[in-house]
Parts: C-alpha cells; structure tokens; sequence
C-alpha cells in the first residue's frame, strides 16, 4: 500500500509544511485523507494536525497560497478550516482529551503527535503523515494501522470500551466503516459495542442519522443495518425496524422475518439505483407488517393494510430520525403507499383503466417504483422468482403502450377546476370538486377519450345531476373551442 498524492497536493502540503517551519511547530496528515489513499479511495478532504495552534497555522499556510484562502475557524475548538481550489483542509492542535461519563464534551490539554493518535477512533484513522521538512512523507503508524488496513480490521488504538464511552458516535463510525469499506469489526471491538449500545442515547439523532444515511448509501447497506440490529444500536432510534424480526409459528405455519426481507430489497434496490431516498422507501417498504400482522384460520398470515399503515407511519418515523419532512419524505411515503400496486397488475385479466390508475398515481416515480417492487421479489424458491419477473416485464411493457396512447403520467385535467367554475358560474365549492373527480374518474376508467369536448359534454350531464347548469357559452382563455 502507498500514497499517491496529485502534484498540486504535494505542492500545498509542501507549503504547509513551510508555514508549520516558520512557526517552528510539526505538522501530520491525518486519519481519513490517509486511510483512504492507502485505500485507493477518492479523497477531497485533508485533517492537519499540529503540535501547537492549529489555527495559527491554518492562516500561516493560507498567507502562502495564492489566490489566498479565507480561513474560518472555532476559537473554542482549537479548529481552523480552508477551501483551497476543490480542496478541504481542516486544522488542529494535537490534544490529550479526556471525556467526562456524562457528555460529550471533552476536557482538552494540548498533547503530542502520539496523544493526539491515542484518543483517534481507529487504528486505521490513526495513521499519521509527516509533513515536516526533516522527513517530510513518513508514516507514523503506533497501533499497527497499516497492518489493519491490509487485513480489513476495524480496530481501536485504546480498549474498546474507553473509546466508545469517550465518544458513543464511535460504534455507528465503527459499523459504518465496515460496510463502506467491507472491513470486518474485531470481535471484541463488537462485543464493547453490543455493551455500550446504551450510550448512544447522549448522541444527538442528526449525528446518529447522518452515519445511518452513510451505511444506506453504501454498495450493500444491509451489512451495516444487520450489526446494527445485533449490536442493540438500532432499537435505541429505530425500534420500528427492530419489530419487524423474527418468525411467528401457528400451526405449522410462519410468515417471514420481515427484518431479512427488508435488508433483501434494500440490497437488490442499491444494486439498481444510487437514490438514498429510493434505498429509504425500500427500508420503510413493509414498516406496516408487524401492526397489520393476523394470523387468519384457514389462510394463514396476513398483512391486510400494511402499505396504508407504513404510509401513514413515514412522516413519524422521518421525525424521529430527523430526515428532511419536505418533498422526499413524501415521495417515500408514497412509494411505501404504492408498493404492492405494479405486483397486483401481474394478475390476469387486468384492464387498460388499472394501468392508467397506476400510471396517474405513481406520476413521474414510476420508474422508482418498478425497481422497489422489483426488487421486494425475494423468494427463495428460483422458479417463483423467475415467474414473477416475466409477468412483471408483461406489465412493464403495457404500462409503456398505455401511456403512449393516453399520456397519463403527466396528465393535466383537460378543463381545470378554475375552468369549470366559470362554466357553471361558481364559487370555490364541493361541487367543483366532484365535477373535476368525475372528469378525471371517466377519462382513467377509459369511459371517455382525454379530450376537451368529451370533458365538457360529460359536465353538461353531471352538472344536470347536481342541479346546475352552464351559464351561456364558455370561451376559453386560450383559444379553445368552448
Ligand atoms: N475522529 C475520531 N472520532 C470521531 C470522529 C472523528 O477519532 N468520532 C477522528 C478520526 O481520526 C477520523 C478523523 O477524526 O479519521 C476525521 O474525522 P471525519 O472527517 O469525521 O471522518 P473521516 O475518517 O475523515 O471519514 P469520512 O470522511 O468518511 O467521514
């Protein structure tokens, strides 16, 4: 493993090196921009750390660059920040810390290179750089981080227990790590979290979510997502998703452990697509199981509702895990509402309207929504699989032939409800609601063609059902035919 740096890295680093010189204190590259050149991962963000003012040295390094960069900084902290081209770089003194059991605040003492590597997270974010012009380019490397790297281990310089109570974060950085990087948690490194899990309570949810949209994001989520429902993390934020495992028996028969399953589609929905919030409506995609869960004579387990009960559910839970409420939370729910919907249309038998049904309610996620469902198909039986998928490319190919007869999709009532208030002479009403309802029931149950003269006809005749009747001849503001 080695370090290959960019020649205009190597040129700022070389200047921080100067500047570090001039104030006649060392300087390291440090922990992630290390670990992930030796990995061979991309890298943009660079942590300095120094023995002495780390601010100090942050503007010191800045005076040499040109154009120079405005620096921010935290005095309290002891941090200092700069943006250098596309590039981060982040400064800090070196500090022996010591945490307080009840906070997360730590009680800070300036310290030395080898301090500083001591209160690090992990052997592998331990590495330390030397940017000195004595040897500027050696590795110090105390805790064998190299050799972690090389073997995949997740490791902590201290024993485990003292890390992750110094900063609980740690156990979701821990399982985060592993599934970014396919690493593997030493046992015991594990066995201290699955102890501590309790201790995450003093973490603040944005920072625990911000690691759990880190594990979602990753090639296969589910590595992460299963330790953290082992390690007893997940029910201390999550306990939604802990209800959704094990097995039930009655009389000989059980349903599926809804936990699996889940983690199943979640993989097979990041093999397809890179869309977090995708990944988020496959997580939350049977959330409804356990409260709709009956065990029904004659029949078996049943989920009646569970789609309409994990809807409703998505806005409490995106509270609970501090995810955006806006428009992606709603477009999760609405997946999660719409799940089972593309599977029903495999069935014999199904008309053009339950297709043009579908194509209104899922709008422009459809293509979301087909991988979602796609992806739920997680039987073990290779034959059911199989049958599953071809019915679903039949239906793939009918939803596109139906909407390129009758543009569905981005449908727009072909007389608004602006339009019919003047036809009628009417005020914002419930009348104006059902006469918009019955235009857009007719045109997807097929009764008529999506077309302005067939709209209005058909509101002459339930406007005569609700007593009410135009009011002279409607000329459109466009130019349309009235
Ligand atoms: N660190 C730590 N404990 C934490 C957070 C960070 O010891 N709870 C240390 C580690 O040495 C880490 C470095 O600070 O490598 C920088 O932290 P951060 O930027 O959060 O993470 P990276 O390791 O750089 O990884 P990523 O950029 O993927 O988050």
């Amino acid at each position: 493993m080695e370090i290959v740096c960019t020649p205009e890295e190597l040129r700022i680093f070389e200047l921080v090196g100067n500047a570090s010189a001039e104030l006649n204190v060392s300087c390291y590259l440090i922990g992630g921009f290390v670990r992930d050149k030796l990995l061979g991962r991309p890298t943009k963000d660079a942590d300095i750390v120094c023995t002495g003012d780390g601010i100090a040295l942050a503007h010191a390094a800045a005076a040499l660059l040109k154009p120079r960069p405005h620096v921010s900084f935290f005095k309290n902290f002891g941090t200092a920040h700069f943006r250098y081209n596309d590039f981060d770089l982040e400064f800090v003194g070196a500090r022996k810390e010591s945490y307080r059991a009840e906070s997360r605040k730590p009680d800070v003492e300036p310290g030395t290179i080898e301090d500083d590597q001591l209160r690090r997270d992990f052997t592998i974010n331990a590495l330390a750089i030397s940017l000195n012009k004595d040897d500027f380019g050696k590795l110090t490397d105390p805790f064998d981080g190299l050799a972690d790297l090389e073997r995949k281990i997740i490791r902590t310089p201290l024993g485990p227990d003292v890390t992750f109570s110094d900063d609980p974060l740690r156990m979701m950085r821990a399982i985060r790590f592993a599934t970014q990087l396919n690493f593997e948690i030493l046992p015991e490194v594990f066995e201290a979290i699955c102890r501590n899990c309790e201790r995450i309570k003093i973490i603040s949810q944005e920072r625990i979510t911000d690691e759990l949209n880190k594990i979602m994001a990753a090639a296969k989520p589910s590595v992460g997502l299963d330790l953290l429902y082992k390690s007893g993390l997940l029910k201390h934020f999550f306990p939604q998703a802990v209800d959704l495992t094990g097995v039930e028996i009655i009389e000989g028969k059980g349903h599926k452990d809804n936990f699996y399953h889940t983690l199943q589609v979640i993989d097979n929905t990041a093999a397809k697509s890179d869309n977090l919030w995708l990944r988020w409506a496959a997580f939350l995609h049977d959330i409804g199981k356990p409260a709709t869960k009956k065990f029904e004579d004659g029949h078996g387990w049943t989920f009646h509702g569970h789609e309409v009960v994990g809807e409703r559910m998505t806005p409490r839970i995106f509270k609970q895990l501090k995810l955006p409420l806006n428009d992606r939370m709603k477009y999760v729910a609405k997946l999660v509402a719409l799940h089972l919907r593309p599977i029903s249309l495999t069935k014999e038998d199904i008309t053009d309207s339950a297709m043009r049904r579908l194509l209104f309610d899922a709008g422009e996620d459809l293509e979301d929504l087909m991988i979602l469902c796609e992806s739920d198909i997680t039987s073990k039986n290779k034959m059911k699989v199989k049958k599953y998928l071809e019915n679903f490319e039949i239906v793939k190919e009918r939803l596109v032939a139906v909407e390129e007869n009758d543009r569905i999709r981005s449908w727009q009532p072909p007389i608004s409800g602006d339009e019919i208030m003047q036809i009628f002479n009417l005020t914002p009403s419930r009348e104006v609601g059902v006469l918009k309802n019955t235009i857009r029931e007719a045109i997807l149950d097929g009764v008529i063609p999506n077309t302005f003269e067939a709209a209005y006809a058909l509101l002459v005749e339930k406007g005569k059902e609700l007593k009410i009747q135009p009011v002279g001849n409607f000329i459109r503001p466009s130019g349309g035919e009235g």
